[in-house]
């Protein structure tokens, strides 16, 4: 399979598996058009096709990773609703498209919100092709990434640095915490379900801690020189609100630099595994080899 066929048809599987999981729930109807106007407005799908990456790379079924891939990008989804939210980033547009609460209203996209994320421990805890510890291990680290010590606590910092200048180490904090988190989650998710050894856990969360610090380094970079039609979301958001950010630390060329360092060091630990880590080498030049 290449690469680009594997992008094509597992985005596919993973919108099906989030389409029908959103279905099959009883709720309110105006809630379940605002969970599907976010999960269906488009997305890189870069998560959970890390998760199936991971599987692929152990020589691992796809199909065990469908509902755990499906369950990230929820929770992915959610916090983009609320990072857009008024009292967040305030931003108007996302994926191409008006922002949820811009569409439902703030308390809709709050709940919708909401409702993502606890649907992701739903779909896990439900999943019947894993066994009882494996769904135990993942709901265990999709909390501990999501929340406080993670994702969650990472968007404070970024809101509590705003208007200030930060050092390197704080903000690398940031980014590991708010973007690096579920980048992590995601590959060590794949690696749960595979039962790989603790040697390859290891050496893929190195894998793991660098590609998020370059993936949002990468964002940082579009942000300041991006093309906002292209990436669906406005550019000069950052200045606008005074967050620190790579490019605002160490200028446009520093910022490019310590993207291209921690793609190295991504590609580096992956070498260092037995495993055929081609689609994951595949997704790691799509998130940071960039021609800005
Ligand atoms: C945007 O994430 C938010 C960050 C964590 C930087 P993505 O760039 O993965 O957004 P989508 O899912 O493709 O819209
Ligand atoms: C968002 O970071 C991180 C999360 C949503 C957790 P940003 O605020 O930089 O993301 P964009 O630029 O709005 O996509
Ligand atoms: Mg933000
Ligand atoms: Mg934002
Ligand atoms: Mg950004």
């Amino acid at each position: 399979m290449t690469f680009d066929q594997f992008m094509q048809h597992y985005k596919q599987e993973i919108e099906n598996c989030m389409k029908q999981a959103i279905i099959a729930t009883e709720s309110d109807q105006k809630l379940e058009q605002s969970m599907m106007y976010s999960l269906e407005a488009g997305g890189k799908r870069i998560r959970p096709l890390l998760v199936l990456a991971t599987l692929i790379a152990f020589d691992c079924e796809p199909k065990l990773g469908y509902r755990t891939a499906a369950a990230m990008e929820m929770i992915h989804t959610y916090s983009l609703i609320h990072d857009d939210l008024p009292a967040m980033d305030n931003d108007d547009f996302r994926r191409g498209k008006l922002t949820n609460h811009k569409v439902y209203g703030e308390a809709t996209a709050i709940l919708a919100g909401d409702a993502l994320l606890t649907k992701a421990f739903e779909l896990i805890v439900s999943d019947t092709k894993l066994s009882t510890p494996v769904r135990v291990n993942l709901i265990q680290l999709f909390a501990k990434s999501a929340g406080a010590s993670g994702m969650v606590g990472g968007q404070q910092a970024d809101i509590l640095g705003e208007n200030q200048t930060l050092s390197l180490a704080d903000l690398e904090s940031i980014h590991r915490r708010k973007t690096g988190a579920l980048l992590s989650a995601s590959v060590l998710s794949g690696a749960i379900i595979a039962e790989a050894s603790d040697a390859d856990r290891l050496a893929l969360e190195k894998f793991a801690h660098h590609i998020g610090i370059a993936f949002q380094i990468c964002d940082d970079i579009l942000d300041v020189i991006g093309d906002a039609e292209k990436m669906g979301k406005k550019t000069g958001a950052d200045a606008d609100l005074q967050k620190s950010t790579y490019p605002a630390l160490l200028s446009l060329e520093g910022a490019k630099q310590a993207l291209a360092e921690h793609t190295n060091s991504a590609k580096k630990a992956l070498h260092t595994m037995n495993i055929d880590a081609s689609l994951l080498l595949g997704l790691t030049d799509l998130i940071a080899v960039r021609d800005f």
